[in-house]
């Protein structure tokens, strides 16, 4: 299979036909994840928190989900992500494909290159997200005549929680424009294993302190299921477009592992 879809919070009732559960053992334990088709494409569908959404973002087995995709032949992933905005041109049910993040995460595996044995690798992330794939994504909206943010600046944070209001003004103040709880080190664990990867970031809410409102869990939700259709749409699209000549460098980014 070429193309996975790693889906996020309100992305996880997403059906594939003909679909079969599959499980992958890893170094970092059993992955479950399922293949079938999203409209006339194969893909793997991957749910980041659990079949039934039990694993907080904090807890989730990034190299495990990683590694699995790798190990099945996967190539290109598409990730979506709950996320809330910082900025005012982000609004409530905007689609963001960030181009860059800020990483406030604390305690969570960041590599697979951990020395010794598995060597030492200081991957580049000058791009983190695959350029050509989110071209193609940019592309299949257009087609669906689909408003998306081109770029934006994602700040990942540890969770469970949500942020206070004086963590997201520091946040804006540092570039930040949207907020959620999983992008990192996911999108970075990518990039180790060689595999494409870019992520729609859905905007749930306003950050803390933007929004008169307390930030509720049942608040994501409920605007996720508006979006949830959307984003099948447009997944589907994209890896039905796909070129499939490699026009970016994501697959030898690991070429320096162990000479360092
Ligand atoms: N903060 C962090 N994660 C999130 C948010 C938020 O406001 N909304 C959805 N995921």
């Amino acid at each position: 299979m070429h193309y996975a879809l790693i889906g996020g919070t309100g992305v996880e009732k997403l059906v594939l036909t003909d679909k079969s559960a599959i499980r992958v053992d890893t170094p970092y334990g059993p992955v479950n994840m399922e293949t079938g088709r999203l409209g006339n494409v194969d893909m793997v569908f991957l749910r980041r928190h659990g079949q039934n959404h039990t694993v907080p973002p904090h807890a989730i087995n990034y190299r495990g989900n990683i590694w699995a995709l790798k190990e099945i032949g996967v190539k290109k992933i598409l990730a979506t992500g709950a996320v809330g905005s910082i900025v005012s041109e982000f609004k409530t049910g905007d689609l963001v494909l960030v181009d860059q993040f800020l990483d406030f995460t604390k305690n969570r595996p960041l590599t697979f290159y951990e020395g010794g044995e598995h060597g030492v690798l200081h991957v580049d992330v000058s791009e983190p997200y695959c350029p050509a794939l989110r071209q193609e994504i940019l592309v299949g909206a257009e087609k669906l005549g689909l408003k998306i943010h081109h770029g934006g600046v994602y700040v990942c944070t540890e969770g469970p929680r949500f942020e206070t209001p004086a963590e997201i003004r520091m946040f804006r103040m540092l570039g930040g424009q949207v907020v959620g709880m999983t992008g990192v080190p996911e999108v970075v664990l990518a990039r180790e294993l060689g595999l494409c990867y870019a992520s729609i970031a859905l905007i749930t809410n306003q950050a803390a302190g933007i929004s008169e409102e307390p930030l509720t869990h049942a608040e994501v939700i409920a605007t996720m299921n508006i979006l949830g259709e959307t984003i099948a749409k447009l997944v589907e699209i994209t890896c039905r477009n796909q070129a499939s000549n490699q026009k970016c460098a994501c697959a030898t980014a690991n070429k320096e592992a162990g000479l360092f």
